[in-house]
């Protein structure tokens, strides 16, 4: 049966009507229109769909609209203040670091997650920060790059 659920998406209130078990990846692609976020594996081990929920970075496939509740979730979409790219998206544009960019949005997250919490990552800490996101193109070495390279602007 149909529940109502409220939460934050993107510094927006928003209110959805759908069952309980519905992913949060369902909700912000079908409900929302946020294409950003992508359906890769389904069973949070891709990276694709990842999202920030209260500033943790969640696979959005693999969380159920119900424990999504009440809470603040920031998508690929929200990671930019107003028309300004965020640092990490200008770095992998400068970087171009990406092939068929299925799996950016959700390097994206991660990178910008990681930003957030260390401004100052060394290759390493980036490299296990985005352990998570597959990446079948093997953009790799550019990610990594991208990632530093935004670093040394946000620092
Ligand atoms: S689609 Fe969610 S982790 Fe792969
Ligand atoms: S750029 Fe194609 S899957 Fe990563």
């Amino acid at each position: 049966m149909k529940q109502a659920f409220e939460l934050t998406v993107n510094g927006g209130h928003v209110r959805v009507e759908t069952h309980p078990d519905t992913s949060l990846l369902h909700v912000l692609r079908e409900e929302l229109d946020l294409k950003g976020s992508r359906f890769g594996c389904g069973v949070g081990l891709c990276g694709a769909c990842f999202v920030q929920l209260d500033g943790q970075v969640v696979a959005s496939c693999d969380t159920p609209i119900w424990s999504a509740a009440g809470k603040t979730v920031v998508t690929v979409e929200g990671l930019a203040p107003g028309d300004e790219l965020h640092p990490v998206q200008r770095a992998f544009l400068d970087e171009q670091a990406a092939q068929c960019g299925y799996c950016i949005s959700g390097i994206l997250v991660s990178a910008a997650t990681l930003l957030a919490r260390n401004p100052a990552p060394d290759e390493q800490a980036v490299v296990e920060a985005l352990d998570r996101n597959l990446c079948r193109c093997g953009v790799q070495r550019r990610v990594v790059r991208a990632v530093l390279a935004a670093a040394e602007v946000t620092e």
